[in-house]
């Protein structure tokens, strides 16, 4: 889509969408050789990154460390682990976290060593976490300080980018549409979409608000192939407390040995895995709905993370972020049992990209948790996610550095507002927009949540293509409306997920089919791929 009436340009070499760890790490590279435009939806330190408590996963110990880092990787993705995404993540990773923690990064340290925690599926303490949980909101401070002071990067915060301007089937830029609902379009050699991920689509995440795919629905309408859309991973421990917002109790609390119990204080992780409350994070997640309603209860039974009787830990210092908010709803780690249930967190798929960045459109790139290099395969390993922006967002940025030498230099130029700025929504439109984002938020949550099943998700898909025809038709071109469009990202992500899960007749990973429960051997490393010009389809890898 183009915004009709963009009439002229700002010129950066690169653009890069999104300000989260992906975002910030590419930036810093790009803007060795060339001018950047930064753009973060909403004030620059709001993304996913910022909320990442439990901390990086990272194997600082040698070859051999790294080697488990990569079995385990790969033995959590449940047979569709790109190997050389996982060897790439985990061989870059040492020399990327030593990098970050030279331009000043604080993690944890105890008796001169970094401290490591263990979490779900490690087979041994290698997550590194920096004021006790607060890894993201660290690493995304340390590299916001660094690309302030570079000179070639503006920062343009609480803009959202409306469309991908495409010439000869390359991207040369987008248009963004600031706060006050003007558009403004930029030119650039080479885009990086670095906009996270889409836990807005369902009415239970842990993820902010900005998160609602818009860099996914944007790939998809310039064309690009979508990877593994079935895929979205359900984090096991969130707040659940009515009124409250669903927020992320650190897997890195049951490193440290806290119990999930049921009504009854028992340990029901024992009837579902040898590993209890450090198995896979997709069977932690399941066992926790089954147990919330099993037995002879005539509700939903609450299901907790206990803590209690856990010795030599001292909780409040360790997790300072979750006690002050917990505190907020009277509760406390030492003293009370904590109400969980799983909620959206992360998107194992996103737009394929090879291990340079690459997507299937030239001129558009990749990084971060918005894109699916496969590194996942079905269920991420924990605390892999941070590590995946430092080393994906750098490796894209030599790929657009090495992509775009040849290419002219780019003009510097004034921001031109365009003629498209008005906002043409009526309170019909908005109202429709709030209805129809809340309604598609439901429905994918009971049809393409923790369990799935054909009927119910071909339910959703027909109502969602109902409501997508109208969000279209209220969101016409021209009159862009912050609101609409992310109902529209909304529509075309819950879509692609859809399609995707209904085409994987298997339960594996975080996709669970009440309708095909076993796990397929022909399906080892065949992915869904999802186009607006295919639809479906898979192929392995
Ligand atoms: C957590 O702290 O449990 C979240 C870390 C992650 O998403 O891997």
């Amino acid at each position: 889509m183009t915004i009709p009436g963009s009439v002229a340009a700002t010129h950066v070499d690169f653009l890069v969408l999104g300000a989260g760890v992906a975002g910030l790490r590419a930036a810093l590279s790009l803007a060795e050789q060339g001018t950047v435009l930064l753009v973060a939806k909403d004030a620059v330190a709001e993304s996913n990154t910022h909320y990442a408590q439990g901390g990086i996963a990272v194997a600082m110990d040698g070859d051999a460390d790294v080697a488990l880092h990569l079995e385990d990787t790969i033995a959590a993705g449940d047979g569709l682990v790109f190997r050389p995404a996982a060897e790439a993540l985990v061989q870059d990773g040492p020399r990327r976290v030593a990098e970050l923690i030279e331009w000043g990064a604080r993690f944890d340290r105890e008796d001169g060593d970094w401290m490591r925690t263990r979490e779900g599926a490690h087979s041994r303490a290698r997550i590194l976490h920096a004021f006790g949980d607060a890894t993201g909101a660290e690493m995304g401070r340390a590299l916001r300080e660094r690309v302030r002071t570079h000179r070639k990067v503006r920062i343009a915060e609480r803009q959202m980018a409306v469309a991908l301007h495409q010439q000869d089937g390359r991207v040369v830029g987008a248009d963004l549409l600031d706060e006050s609902g003007q558009v403004h379009s930029v030119r650039a050699k080479a885009t990086l979409l670095a906009t996270g991920g889409a836990g807005q689509i369902y009415c239970e995440t842990t993820n902010p608000a900005v998160a609602t795919g818009d860099g996914l629905a944007l790939a998809l309408q310039a064309g690009a192939e979508l990877a593994d859309m079935e895929f979205y991973q359900f984090h096991p421990t969130a707040l659940h407390l009515a009124g409250a917002p669903r927020f992320l109790l650190s897997e890195a609390l049951r490193g440290e040995g806290a119990q999930l119990v049921n009504e009854r204080g028992e340990r029901f992780m024992r009837r579902h895995h040898p590993l209890l409350e450090l198995a896979p994070r997709d069977v932690v997640a399941r066992a926790i709905v089954q147990e919330s309603v099993a037995g002879d209860f005539d509700r939903q039974q609450e299901i907790y993370l206990d803590m209690r009787s856990v010795p030599g830990v001292a909780w409040n210092e360790r997790f300072p972020t979750i006690s002050a908010v917990l505190a907020r709803y009277g509760l406390s780690l030492t003293k009370n049992r904590i109400p969980v249930y799983p909620a959206a967190h992360y998107l194992m798929g996103g737009v394929r990209t090879d291990l340079a960045g690459r997507t299937t459109v030239p001129g558009l790139y990749a990084a971060g948790e918005v894109a699916a290099t496969g590194v996942h395969g079905a269920n991420r390993l924990a605390s892999n996610s941070l590590l995946e922006g430092l080393v994906f967002g750098a490796r894209a940025a030599e790929a657009m550095l090495a992509d775009t030498a040849l290419l002219p230099v780019a003009e510097d130029g004034a921001i031109f507002a365009s003629e498209c700025s008005m906002l043409a929504a009526t309170d019909a439109d908005r109202r429709f927009a709030a209805e129809s984002t809340t309604r598609m938020q439901q429905m994918l949550w009971s049809a393409a949540g923790l369990f799935r099943e054909e009927a119910t998700m071909r339910r959703a898909l027909a109502e969602l293509e109902t409501m997508a025809a109208e969000l279209r038709q209220r969101c016409r071109a021209g009159r862009p409306w912050r609101e609409g469009l992310e109902a529209m990202s909304i529509a075309a992500v819950g879509r692609a997920v859809l399609q995707c899960a209904l085409a994987r007749r298997e339960s594996r990973g975080a996709h669970a089919r009440l309708d095909h429960p076993k796990k397929l051997a022909e399906n080892e490393n065949r992915h869904t791929l999802f186009s607006l010009a295919r639809g479906v389809h898979f192929e392995q890898w």
